[in-house]
This record gives C-alpha cells, sequence and structure tokens, in this order.
C-alpha cells in the first residue's frame, strides 16, 4: 500500500505501491466493461505528464459528442524512477522526486489509481531480465546513452504486465521511446492499444520536462535553443528544402547564437526506423530531433514532418 502503510487517497484517487492491488483494481474495472488507460512516468509531474492524463481520459480531443460517446474510462498512472535506464554517470540520485506534489497534480487531473512501486518491488534481489529491442535501441538517445532502452523497454514491460491497460499514453517529445515501446508491444503480442500525446511545451516554446528543473535563469533562456532550432527546421522544410544536411546546418546555425548549448545530436530520419534517409522523398515521414547539453541539464526535443 502507500507509504505509511494505508492506502492514501486524495480527491478520489487512490495510490499503492503494491502490483497485487493494481492488478485487482484493474480486473474489477474491466469486468464492468470500463477501458483502462495507463500513463506511466518517472514523477516531477509537469504540464506534458498532465496533458496525456488529459487525454487518457478522453479530453483534449474534441468534446464527446452523442454519436461518438466517451466509453466509461479509468486512468492509472504511474511513478517510478526507473534506475535501470539511468547510466552510471547520469542523474539518477538527484533526480527529482517531489512526491506529494506529484500526488495532488495527478488526483486534480483525474487519475483513479497512482501505482508508485519502490525499486525493490519491481527488482527484487535475483532479478535478471532484460528487454532488447534491437536496431532502434542503439540510434540517437541509445547512441548517446547506451544501455538506456533497454532500461526502458524492460521496466515498461514489467508495468504493462502488472497495470494490463487498455490504452497506453505516451509523449512525442520522447520520439524514439514511444517509437521504441510500440515496437516492443508489436513484438511480444502484449495486447495493448499505444497513443501519442502532442509535445507541450512552456509559453517560450522549451519542451516541458522535469530536468527542466536543473537549469538555473541563464541556462533556462538559453535552453529555447532547441525549440528555436527545430522551429527553422520546420521553416526549411515547408520553404522546400531536402536536403537532410542542410536542414540540419539550418538548426546549427541557430544555435551560434546560444553559447552554453553543447550539441549532443541533430539528427534528421526516417521517423519509422530511425535511419538517415538518403533523400527526403515523397511521402517519408521524417523525425527532426536534437540532444543537447546546457549547463548540468542535457535536454531532448524533436518534430516530426510528413513530406510531400
Ligand atoms: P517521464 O520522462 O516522466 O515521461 C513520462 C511520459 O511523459 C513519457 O511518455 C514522456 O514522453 C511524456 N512527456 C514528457 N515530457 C512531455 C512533454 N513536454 N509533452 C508531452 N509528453 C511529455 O519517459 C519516461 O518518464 C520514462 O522513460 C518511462 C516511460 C516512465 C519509463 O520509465
Amino acid at each position: 500500500m502507500s507509504a505509511g502503510g494505508a492506502r492514501g487517497r486524495s480527491a478520489g484517487m487512490k495510490r499503492t505501491s503494491s502490483g497485487a492491488a493494481v492488478r485487482a483494481a484493474v480486473a474489477r474495472w474491466k469486468a464492468k466493461g470500463e477501458q483502462v488507460a495507463f500513463v506511466p512516468t518517472m514523477g516531477a509531474i509537469h504540464a506534458g505528464h498532465l496533458s496525456l492524463v488529459q487525454r487518457a481520459g478522453g479530453r483534449g480531443a474534441g468534446p464527446a459528442t452523442r454519436r461518438r460517446p466517451r466509453p466509461p474510462g479509468r486512468i492509472v498512472a504511474s511513478i517510478f524512477v526507473n534506475p535501470l535506464q539511468f547510466g552510471p554517470s547520469e542523474d539518477y540520485r538527484r533526480y527529482p522526486r517531489p512526491a506529494r506534489r506529484d500526488r495532488v497534480l495527478l488526483a486534480r487531473a483525474g487519475v483513479d489509481l497512482l501505482w508508485e512501486p519502490r525499486v525493490a518491488d519491481l527488482y527484487p534481489p535475483g532479478y535478471g531480465t532484460r528487454v532488447q529491442v534491437e536496431g532502434l535501441s542503439s540510434r540517437l538517445e541509445g547512441a548517446a546513452r547506451p544501455g538506456h532502452f533497454d532500461g526502458v523497454a524492460t521496466v515498461v514491460a514489467k508495468l504493462l504486465n502488472v497495470v494490463q491497460p487498455d490504452v497506453l499514453w505516451l509523449g512525442q517529445k520522447d520520439a524514439q521511446q514511444a517509437l521504441l515501446i510500440e515496437a516492443m508491444c508489436r513484438d511480444l503480442d502484449v495486447p495493448v492499444r499505444v497513443r501519442r500525446g502532442a509535445t507541450v511545451r512552456e509559453r517560450d516554446g522549451l519542451a516541458c520536462s522535469s530536468r527542466n528543473a536543473y537549469l538555473d535563469p541563464e541556462e533556462r533562456a538559453q535552453a529555447t535553443a532547441l525549440a528555436r532550432g527545430l522551429a527553422a527546421a520546420r521553416r526549411a522544410l515547408r520553404a522546400g528544402e531536402r536536403s537532410a544536411a542542410r536542414i540540419r546546418g539550418a538548426i546549427r546555425q541557430v544555435w551560434r547564437a546560444y553559447p552554453r548549448i553543447r550539441e549532443d545530436y541533430v539528427a534528421v530520419v526516417d521517423a519509422r526506423t530511425l535511419e538517415a534517409p538518403r533523400t527526403l522523398a515523397r511521402g517519408l515521414r521524417v523525425l527532426v530531433a536534437v540532444a543537447a547539453r546546457v549547463g548540468r541539464a542535457r535536454l531532448i526535443d524533436n518534430f516530426e514532418w510528413q513530406v510531400r
């Protein structure tokens, strides 16, 4: 049950650390014909997470109509800072964990059940299994963070096996992660529909991220370079640019005005395979993805574009 032993409740939201309790609750809802949507997170809840909860609840995608009534549904969210997806020199220890605030935000957003497993619940002594999605896991973020996506695939497989939702909600902000989890669910016959929610941004375009908390005011100002670079790439594509190298150049050109931005990668790839296309031919769905360090923070952003 929740920290302290008793099952917690806030504005109708139940919370538990027990996978068995999650399974039982979901089974009850499903037996009543309710659809169960699942939003996994690492906490430090922000507007991006909350938008996924809203989509999971059928909001933010236009109103329900008489012809298209909203099916009764339940929302399960999880908070688990997954040690398996952090490299040895990464920020696992200092990753923000504002548990109380997170619970209030998720309860207010309409989460029915919050699952907060402990590390020993998911990885008890003797735990040894890893899930690896070949190919996709070694590109872009995977190249920069060896082992990261094995950790992501493993924990998401475990979370899905416990929750067994009808729908899994993931953010476009982490496009490669979404692609990889979609592939894993296909490959392992996981009976779940995977849906993506659009990237939520701050007013100045910076994509919401738990890691934005690491930025001091000057770095925060510099961090807008990611979205500004992507906007330049989008303008180039719109204007008919079809050279991947020149689109990457447009992003780097913007970044030159931001001395605190240290590029990790700037990529223009096939959004389905993450491979570099020879040409941006008509019909191709392109993923323009960037990663950069700003001070102590490592930030990522992207957009997808259909070549016409
Ligand atoms: P976390 O970074 O907490 O993100 C949880 C979910 O929120 C992911 O699906 C992510 O893509 C989405 N998200 C993050 N920022 C967003 C934004 N600005 N707009 C829209 N969606 C956003 O991603 C993880 O946790 C973990 O890897 C996890 C999948 C939980 C596995 O540990």
